[in-house]
């Protein structure tokens, strides 16, 4: 969690830096901060709150900068609550050191204390404050800058991103990567420093991901990077998002744009991985020793958290039902943790949209420990996780902006459906016969999500009167249930309505207490193997009073009147392709809630779209 930013070329500092934070805020917002040097001094301004409170404050009436050179950050707190003083940037005893970080400094207790008996002095209760402090200790003995931050970043344990301005630098900005991700933007004339890409895409699309252990010197014209303290080049890599998917385009929210974008996202998603002319998938990313080792083992575990995780268990019935392999999906916060035979023969998937979810990416560490071969299915470009994967099939979704993830969900699942037919096929569980049927299945896809997308404004018309309840159940069976799951942790993330997902066969184990005229339930009902099932469901909840919203096929010709207050069609589809249409309704319902509750939706308290933390 947390967004940096740096900045070094010929606009006004403070109002690129500002514009930049905006588009990282999505990783944070409890307060934000900015350093600029101007006239050779370095300027701090900070805020608790939201950037605009930065914002207002940065340009409040008479000031000026004059400054082209800065630093800047939007905090989600680990270490010491959200407060002005432990906000970012974090300064030395003499104020000439300004650091912005992202991720966490393990040893800063034992750093503190070091620093502390040499007389500095710390005002904040972050971990942070103790590089500034470090560099400004190095410096008593040599004045050479490079060896001082060389020195000060060798004794920093953890994973971290930095970005660091100096008194008297007044051309020097300086980036350092270990563990936590930090991209260079190279424009015309000018330098940006980020944790992610959308941060300056307003101003080039030109980038060099920096790799861990890279410490960059950006100066005007000019820039060296250093991995472990040996100078290296790096390449720079052409970004094709435009920035127009990085803004919202005349939506309220982040949220229901991205939702609006699930045709293109899912599009992009399948393109270059379905031969519609010969019924082919082609992985361009997996090579043949993977292909082998795909055939020889069944050993195949799934780790995500959150909507990720969501979307593994999908990709759990796809692969057993398609592909005829049963993987065991957990949550990376559990498996990281458990003791479960790993080996050579044994492969992690690992599903994460932003690429930096800290959990998933300890587990993928321990794995691969263990001799595991790593797939990751990932979103963000260059991000940690796919550095650290064997091999990674990316999403393409585009840039995910809000902390309620939609359209990277629905592309997760749509790779587990490419990869459940590709390893049914390597495991001569598929006839020709099947596989095309799947792949004929996708053809008209995108048009069925659109269709479901014109829901929407039923879907606002009815939202204002289940905004008043406090508690709702979601029901679904089979592949439906984690979209009930789904659907229920869309609604509490961003309504902070309580939800539950569950089993429609578990209802009788405990939910069924709860049913009355205040609960109402939203039952997940297309007609599958497990229709009739789901009816018998619906029967308990609606003899118990309690209020039903049924999504179903369009072509569903039963009388559901009786058991339905309320009845969402959707378009009929296959049934392994079910999840991807009928979460949007559910995405939708949430998001109309919650804008109906005033709730700030692509942000949502407490929480941050990448968990950098454990
Ligand atoms: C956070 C986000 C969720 C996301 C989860 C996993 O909790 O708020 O939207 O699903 O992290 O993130 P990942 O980037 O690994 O998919």
């Amino acid at each position: 969690m947390c967004g940096i930013v740096g900045y070094l070329g010929n606009k006004p500092a403070e109002y690129v830096i500002i514009q930049s934070l905006k588009k990282l805020e999505y990783r944070g917002y409890d307060s934000a901060g900015i350093a600029l040097l101007s006239n050779g001094e370095i300027i701090v301004e900070k805020e608790q709150g939201k950037i605009v409170n930065l914002e207002n404050k940065v340009f409040e009436k008479g000031k000026k900068y004059y400054a082209t050179v800065g630093i800047g950050h939007t905090r989600w707190a680990t270490h010491g609550e959200p407060s002005k003083v432990n906000a970012h940037p974090h300064s030395d005893c003499n104020s000439n050191i300004a650091v912005v970080h992202n991720g966490i400094i393990e040893n800063y207790m034992e750093l503190k204390e070091y620093l502390e008996k040499r007389n500095h002095v710390f005002t904040s209760k972050t971990d942070t404050e103790v590089i500034p402090h470090l560099i400004e200790e190095k410096l008593k003995y040599t004045t050479d800058l490079k060896v001082a931050l060389f020195e000060a970043v060798k004794e920093l344990k953890g994973a971290f991103a930095l970005a660091i301005i100096v008194q008297g630098y007044n051309n020097l900005l300086i980036g350092v990567r270990k563990g936590s991700p930090l991209i260079f933007g190279i424009g015309e004339g000018e330098y940006f420093l980020a944790s992610d890409i959308p941060a300056f895409l307003e101003y080039t699309n030109k980038a060099i991901i920096l790799e861990d252990n890279d410490i960059i010197f950006i100066e005007r014209e000019k820039y060296k990077i250093y991995n472990n303290f040996e100078e290296i080049e790096r390449n720079i890599i052409e970004i094709n998002w435009s920035p127009s998917q990085a803004e919202k385009s005349g939506y309220k929210h982040f949220m229901i744009k991205e939702i609006m974008e699930q045709p293109e996202a899912i599009s992009k998603t399948f393109l270059d991985k379905v031969n519609f002319t010969n019924n082919e998938i082609i992985f361009y990313e997996i090579d043949n020793s993977l292909v082998n080792l795909i055939k020889e083992t069944n050993d195949i575990a799934i780790t995500a958290c959150g909507t990720s995780w969501h979307a593994s268990l999908i990709g759990r019935y796809l692969m057993e039902e398609i592909a005829g392999v049963v993987p065991e999906v957990d949550y990376a916060s559990e498996l990281r943790y458990r003791k479960r035979p790993i080996t050579d023969k044994t492969i992690l998937i690992a599903v994460s949209q932003s690429g930096e979810t800290a959990d998933t990416l300890e587990t993928i560490r321990k794995f691969k420990q263990n001799g595991a071969k790593i797939i990751s299915i990932c979103n963000v470009l260059g991000s940690s996780i796919p550095r650290e994967s064997d091999y990674t099939i990316y999403t393409h979704a585009g840039p995910e902006i809000s902390v309620a993830s939609t359209k990277a969900f629905t592309s997760q699942i749509i790779i587990f459906y490419l990869l459940a037919i590709y390893i049914g096929k390597l495991k001569g569980e598929l006839s020709s016969k099947e596989i095309n049927t799947f792949i004929n299945n996708l053809k008209d896809l995108t048009k069925k999500i659109k269709r479901t997308l014109l829901l929407d404004e039923y879907i606002k018309s009815i939202a204002p009167d289940f905004s008043k309840f406090h508690n709702f159940l979601y029901l679904g069976r089979g592949i439906n249930f984690p979209v009930a799951l789904e659907g229920a942790l869309k609604l509490k993330e961003i309504s902070y309505i309580h939800a539950e997902g569950y089993p429609g066969g578990e209802m009788k184990h405990g939910p069924l207490a709860l049913i009355d005229e205040n609960m109402p339930v939203v039952v997940v009902l297309p007609q599958n193997s497990l229709y009739e099932k789901m009816i018998g469901n619906l029967h308990e909840v609606k003899s118990r009073k309690g209020i039903t919203i049924v999504l179903t096929d369009e072509n569903n010709g039963d009388n559901l009147e009786n058991l339905a207050d309320v009845i969402i069609r959707v378009p009929t589809i296959d049934k392994y392709l079910q999840p991807l249409l009928y979460i949007i309704p559910l995405q939708l319902l949430s998001y109309y809630i919650a804008d109906y509750k005033g709730c700030d939706i692509d942000q949502p308290r407490n929480l941050a779209k990448s968990v950098t933390v454990e």
